[in-house]
């Protein structure tokens, strides 16, 4: 049986991507630093465990219990991220050290601990989500964004390495997606969100992407093109851009 482990799995597109592979026979771990956000809706066969991705003994400790046993570790996906908003208001220090730690450090440390398990068995899929925002290059882009800029250059390094090895990797940068997360952070109206897409449609896109070994994924087609429109903009036309739809996306 196929062993799957999802870092940030413990809610939104990481549980949802659970969920999608038990349904498929999979055998499904996924972890977060609190597992009592697992939805209570007896998916017994659901494998859950506490770590923190930015502390490596926490995330390598977790794999080895998944897969005490069990012989190869064929998918992991780390979903696990940090937001906040830092180009039309303020945030706190200890909100900027939280993306930078489980942003940029989660996501070498889980290429590490999957790539060292993957290594020896010549075959295995990798994958993380960053996100679309991080596909344009401007200097005064949000921190946020700055992390998962860096989150999609990691993964290219990792992709490179790991080729020789049998190991994909697929990044996957997503427009916005209907999540509890996402409403939380908006005030529960997703009303300024362009091309939102359901959690349900984001998943099967995701699954296939990592099924197919597809190196990076850009959706949805729309976001696409809009960024594929914005990249040919000179940065500081970008910066003034950027910052009027931040500060329109904060009004009410
Ligand atoms: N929703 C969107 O529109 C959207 C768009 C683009 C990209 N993304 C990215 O997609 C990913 C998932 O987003 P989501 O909307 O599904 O949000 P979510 O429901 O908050 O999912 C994030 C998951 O990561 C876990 N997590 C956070 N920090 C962690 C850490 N240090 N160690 C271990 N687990 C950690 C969370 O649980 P705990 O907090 O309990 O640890 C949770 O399970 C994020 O990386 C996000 O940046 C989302």
């Amino acid at each position: 049986m196929m062993n799957i482990f999802i870092a940030g799995g413990t809610s939104g597109i990481g549980y949802a991507l659970a969920v999608h592979y038990l349904s498929k026979g999979y055998r499904v771990g996924v972890c977060g630093r609190d597992i009592n956000k697992v939805p209570k809706n007896n998916l017994n066969s659901l494998l859950v465990y506490e770590a923190d991705v930015s502390i490596m003994s926490s995330i390598k400790t977790v794999l080895q219990n998944f897969l005490d046993g069990h012989k190869n570790l064929d998918v992991f996906i780390n979903c696990a991220g940090s937001y906040a908003e830092d180009v039309a208001g303020q945030i706190s220090y200890e909100e900027a050290e939280q993306m930078l730690q489980t942003n940029i450090l989660g996501t070498i440390n889980c290429f590490e601990v999957a790539r060292l398990l993957m290594q020896h068995q010549k075959n295995g899929r990798i994958a993380v989500i960053a996100s679309v925002s991080g596909i344009l290059d401007y200097k005064k882009s949000s921190l946020y964004t700055k992390t998962k800029r860096s989150v999609i250059n990691i993964a290219e390094a990792y992709h490179r390495a790991l080729e020789p090895f049998g190991i994909s990797v697929t990044t996957i940068a997503p427009g916005y997606i209907d999540t509890l997360k996402l409403r939380e952070l908006n005030g529960h109206d997703l009303s300024k969100k362009p091309f939102l897409v359901d959690v349900d449609s984001a998943i099967k896109i995701i699954y296939e992407a990592i099924d197919t070994r597809k190196k990076l994924l850009i959706f949805p087609t729309k976001m696409k093109w809009l960024m594929t429109f914005l990249s040919v903009l000179p940065s500081s036309f970008l910066n003034v851009i950027m910052y009027r739809k931040a500060k329109w996306m904060q009004q009410d």
